[in-house]
């Protein structure tokens, strides 16, 4: 067991999230199973009253079925009746359903080699968007640190915005940013977390090399503050085998000796299914405590049934069944980006320009709206010419907080057919070829 001490989460936690007061039943809750007790607790619906009998769910047949599926079961069947039906449609716990909570602290003991020791936890949300938004540190205070594109649930922080590139967050820019800090801001605090989406990044599709993990870690030691690191294209990673990047989550004690920095976001939603709402947090317990508070608050907690789902399909596979799921699921996004980047390069050569991402279901493109101004918005042209000729994209300008100018734009190869995929960039062509025809008659007229 890793002697390395726990970073003293308290400081961290924002002023609103010490607002939030346990509500005198859910802090309860714990204690019913305990022998001898009778609850007369919670108002949970009595159970005999609903209305369903059981719920079948059959796997597709090109899975491989479920191992450990009892002897004579058929494994790709997954049954929830009984009790454990009245428990999937009852209220649960605030933190999740203990059994899929166990399960997934024993994952993230073999995927990131954590010991499970008490320095971190596993919390359920619906969905690790929601949890990124309410995260409980000083996150909304306007001075915390974040990729210039970030995702969506951060907008509203008005984040400081750290450079990247085609490998991701730049370490050098992170610390210009922080060495200059006392210049730049007197007399502010320094940030107290960064934001950042590690693999097959959305919008920018860039995964972050180990190397700079490292760099930003230390960072995150010498300058006091949390990594953020939302992975929830952690599992779509088809790169060259072998060079898939450790998560912060799993280097934060080889480089820094010291747990608790890292608060870890997952997401059920690429590899599962996104509309059972399933995300979790992975992080020290006064973080997890304090996101409990928020949920206990607001929505009590995490839907049973979704969570019941995915705890017997995850039982029935174990943590190498998953991640030989997660692994076939990689392989087919890597198919639709190399499908997409065919014909991107067939009607978009000379016209746009982009990396080729080893994770994730997202291009980012960079337009070359004018032949002559390689760095030109392209707002205008993805939000208005696009979409009168049939095609919806992404301007980048929609992803940073501080809002541009950029030329690129997000395309999500994850469910376009072979065929729209080429209309989608024969039509994008045309749309820049009239852009610059546009850009060019102007500079004419003014000349
Ligand atoms: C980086 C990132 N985090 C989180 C999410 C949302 O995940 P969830 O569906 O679990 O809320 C997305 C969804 O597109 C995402 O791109």
């Amino acid at each position: 067991m890793s002697l390395a001490p726990t970073i003293d989460i308290g400081p961290f936690l924002s002023q609103k999230s010490k607002l939030w007061k346990n509500d005198g039943i859910r802090s309860l809750m714990v204690l019913e199973d305990n022998p001898g007790i009778i609850s007369l607790l919670s108002g949970r619906p009595n159970s005999s009253t609903f209305p369903f009998q059981s719920i079948t769910l059959k796997l597709k047949p090109t899975l491989a079925g479920l191992p450990s599926a009892t002897e004579g079961a058929d494994p790709l069947t997954l049954t929830i009746e009984n009790e454990e039906l009245n428990e999937a449609l009852q209220y649960g716990m605030t933190p999740g359903v203990p059994r899929l909570l166990d399960w997934l602290a024993n994952f993230q003991t073999h995927v990131h080699k954590r010991v499970l020791d008490g320095s971190w936890q596993v919390h359920m949300g619906s969905g690790s968007q929601e949890l990124s938004a309410d995260i409980p540190i000083s996150y909304w205070s306007m001075r915390d640190l974040g990729e210039p594109w970030v995702f969506l649930a951060t907008l509203p922080c008005t984040l400081i915005e750290v450079n990247t590139d085609s490998q991701g967050l730049s370490p050098a820019k992170l610390e210009t940013i922080l060495s200059r800090w006392d210049r730049t801001h007197p007399g502010k605090p320094y940030p107290k977390a960064l934001y950042t989406i590690p693999s097959g990044s959305n919008p920018t599709g860039a995964s972050i090399p180990e190397v700079r993990k490292i760099e930003v870690l230390k960072l995150a030691k010498k300058y006091n503050f949390l990594v953020l690191e939302d992975d929830a294209y952690a599992f779509l990673y088809y790169g060259p085998e072998g060079q898939q990047a450790r998560s912060y989550f799993a280097l934060e004690v080889e480089v820094n000796a010291e747990k608790g920095r890292v608060v870890r976001f997952d997401s059920f939603s690429k590899v599962v299914s996104s509309g059972m709402r399933l995300g979790y947090i992975t992080a020290a317990p006064g973080i997890c405590n304090a996101v409990g508070l928020i949920t206990t608050n607001t929505n009590l907690h995490t839907p049973t049934v979704t969570q019941i789902m995915a705890y017997k399909l995850l039982a029935g596979w174990g943590p190498d069944g998953f991640l030989a799921h997660c692994a076939g699921v990689a392989v087919f996004y890597r198919s639709q980006r190399d499908m997409f980047e065919r014909v991107a390069r067939k009607h978009l050569s000379g016209l746009a320009e982009w990396t080729t991402p080893v994770a994730g279901m997202f291009l980012y493109i960079k337009l070359l709206v004018h032949a002559s101004n390689p760095d030109a918005d392209c707002w205008e042209l993805i939000s208005t010419k696009a979409v009168a000729k049939g095609i919806l994209a992404v301007a980048g300008r929609a992803f940073m907080p501080l809002r541009g100018p950029t030329p690129f734009a997000r395309i999500s190869f994850s469910i376009v057919e072979e065929d729209e995929a080429d209309e989608a960039c024969r039509r994008l062509r045309e749309v820049i070829l009239e852009a610059r025809a546009e850009a060019e008659a102007a500079v004419r007229t003014t000349e």
